[in-house]
């Protein structure tokens, strides 16, 4: 693909990749508000809008999506950039300008994000002992376990109620 078209093909995947979210935001205060069917709408577009960027993530394939071992190794590197660099830079914004709320949920994404590496890592050298059977994900912070769900989260304290489980 031409340079400038991967440009936009990538400006655009992140547009709708914004877009979804945003859509399911505005559902979400829509469902508040009590008009449902405007949340519905939102629901709606926002699911097509996934399906855009998906699309146009599929254009792009042969360049983000590489071998499954090439894939690992630039997640856990992903993850050791934003938990090492990334995050601790925001968190002390964040704590200079005195946002506390931010610099709490900044600071436990670096922590789950953490953990995150660690998983990758496990699996790029192949010393998992045990077939994993699921992760359980907290849907507050992100913390990923493959063992059993903790009574609370150890990164943000969240009661096991907030695990989400995904498996084979
Ligand atoms: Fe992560
Ligand atoms: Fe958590």
């Amino acid at each position: 693909m031409k340079e400038k078209t991967t440009e936009n093909v990538k400006a655009a995947f992140i547009g709708e990749a914004k877009a979804y979210f945003r859509l399911l935001a505005f559902a979400e205060k829509a469902r508040e508000e009590d008009v449902p069917q405007i949340a519905l709408l939102f629901r709606a577009i926002a699911e097509a809008e996934r399906v855009h960027a998906t699309r146009h993530l599929n254009l792009m394939k042969d360049i983000v999506v590489k071998d499954t071992d090439a894939n690992l190794e630039k997640s856990f590197r992903n993850e050791i950039s934003v938990s090492q660099n990334v995050y601790p830079d925001f968190i002390k914004v964040a704590q200079d300008e005195g946002e506390e709320a931010v610099a709490m949920t900044f600071s436990h994404a670096r922590d789950a994000e953490s953990f995150h590496a660690k998983l990758y890592e496990r699996a790029m050298y192949s010393v998992i002992k045990d077939e994993v059977k699921a992760y359980h994900v907290c849907q507050v912070c992100g913390y990923v376990t493959d063992k059993k769900i903790p009574d609370t989260c150890p990164v943000c304290g969240a009661p096991k109620e907030k695990f989400k489980t995904i498996d084979a």
